[in-house]
C-alpha cells in the first residue's frame, strides 16, 4: 500500500532533525508539514536551545512540545529556517501563504542562513503558479492591487473569512504562470498597499527534502 501525503509529510517533518544545529535557536514555519516538524523536534536527543516561530498555530504547538519560543526581535541571525511550500519549482523558488502566514514567515526566513523546505511531492511544479498565489494586502488597496493582477493576466479573489496574524486580507490570484519568480516578485512588493506578496524567490530554498513513496530524495539548489 502507498503512503498517503500526511505519511509522506511526517517522513519530510523528520527528515529535517538532521539539518538542525543541536543547542541552537532555528527558525520555525507553519503548516500541516511543519507540525510533523514540530512533533520530531521535541524528540531530539541533544534539543535546540529555542525557535523563533512564524505564526501563532506554530507558536502554541511549540510551546506546548516544551520547546522555548523567542521573538525575531530577539536575535540576530538563525543558522536554519524550516518550513514547508505550496509550490517548489527546480531552482528552490516557491509559493507559499496557503496557511496565510507569508509575512512572518519571509520575515523569520529572511533572518536565517539557509532555508530547508519540506514538502510532500505533490508540491514539485516545473512552472509556479498553479496553485494560486496568495498575497496579504492591506484592505483599503485591495481593488486596486486585484486590477494589477487583472492586468498581467491573473484573476485575484479575497479568501474569505480569512485574516492574517497581522489583521489584513488574502488575495488569491489564479491564472498566473510564474516564469520569472525574481523578477515577479521584486515587481509586485512595488505596489502599495501589498504588505507580502508569497512568491519566495530572494528568499528561496537552499535545500528541499521531497517526500516521495520511494522516500526521502534531497534537492540542493
Ligand atoms: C503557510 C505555508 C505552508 O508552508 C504551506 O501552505 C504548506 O502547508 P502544508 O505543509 O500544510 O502543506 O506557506 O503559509
Amino acid at each position: 500500500m502507498g503512503m498517503t501525503q500526511d505519511e509522506l509529510k511526517a517522513l519530510v517533518g523528520r527528515a529535517a532533525l538532521a539539518h538542525v544545529p543541536p543547542g541552537t535557536v532555528i527558525g520555525v514555519g507553519t503548516g500541516s508539514t511543519v507540525n510533523h516538524f514540530i512533533d520530531a523536534l521535541a524528540t531530539m536527543r541533544e534539543p535546540v536551545a529555542g525557535a523563533v516561530s512564524s505564526s501563532r498555530a506554530s507558536t502554541e504547538r511549540l510551546v506546548a512540545r516544551g520547546i522555548r519560543v523567542l521573538e525575531a526581535g530577539e536575535v540576530e541571525r538563525l543558522p536554519v529556517y524550516v518550513d514547508g511550500a505550496d509550490e517548489i519549482d527546480g531552482r528552490g523558488f516557491m509559493i507559499k501563504g496557503g496557511g496565510a502566514a507569508l509575512t512572518r514567515e519571509k520575515i523569520v526566513a529572511d533572518l536565517a542562513e539557509r532555508f530547508v523546505c519540506i514538502a510532500d511531492a505533490s508540491k514539485r511544479a516545473e512552472v509556479l503558479g498553479r496553485f494560486p498565489l496568495p498575497v496579504e494586502v492591506i484592505e483599503m488597496a485591495l481593488p486596486q492591487v486585484a486590477r494589477r493582477f487583472a492586468a498581467i493576466g491573473g484573476q485575484a479573489s479575497v479568501r474569505e473569512g480569512v485574516r492574517t496574524d497581522n489583521g489584513h486580507p488574502i488575495l488569491d490570484v489564479r491564472g498566473l504562470a510564474i516564469t520569472d519568480p525574481l523578477a515577479l516578485e521584486a515587481e509586485i512588493n512595488q505596489w502599495p498597499g501589498v504588505v507580502t506578496v508569497g512568491i519566495f524567490a530572494r528568499h528561496r530554498a537552499h535545500l528541499c527534502l521531497l517526500g516521495t513513496p520511494e522516500g526521502v530524495v534531497t534537492l540542493r539548489y
